[in-house]
């Protein structure tokens, strides 16, 4: 999927920029948005969550899945997630841990498309980000 189009997913992008804006990263200063479109139709975007403890910090993608569980959905039907400044030349992809989290609610033909502040980048299939991947299905679920 690296080379589609710009996704049509205006309403997430926008519900993970704005959400970017409120993150607690003063640590790093690099501030990241995540939204997950969910079964239900339901956006639920968080942003990442830093702490003094530096190993306690927490990514945006886990923010956001945090409020789908809440919300009582479990599937992520398509993820948006933005990080990192207009034209800097790197994207900024979920880090490993990250792609375990959505593993759990997600296949390996979910999309996840990145974006930085100026807008869309590229786009990824979750088995494209993780292949061969460890999930529910191997403990039988
Ligand atoms: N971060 C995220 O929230 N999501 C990503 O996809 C990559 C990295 C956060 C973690 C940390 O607060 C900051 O970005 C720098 O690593």
């Amino acid at each position: 999927m690296s080379d589609h189009a710009p996704p049509s997913a205006p309403d997430l992008f926008d519900a993970a920029k704005a959400t970017r804006l409120l993150a607690h990263a003063p640590y790093s200063g690099f501030k990241v948005g995540a939204a997950i479109r969910s079964e239900s139709g339901r956006i639920h975007a968080g942003c990442n969550v830093e702490n003094a403890a530096y190993p306690q910090g927490q990514c945006a993608e886990a923010t956001a899945i945090g409020l789908m569980v809440a919300s009582g959905d479990r599937r992520i039907t398509e993820l948006v997630v933005v990080g990192g400044e207009a034209g800097s030349g790197l994207i900024c992809t979920p880090c490993g841990g990250c792609r375990q989290r959505i593993r759990e609610f997600a296949g390996p033909d979910t999309p996840i498309h990145i974006y930085d502040a100026g807008g869309y980048r590229q786009s990824f299939t979750l088995g494209e980000l993780l292949p061969f991947s460890f999930g529910p299905d191997n403990l039988g679920f």
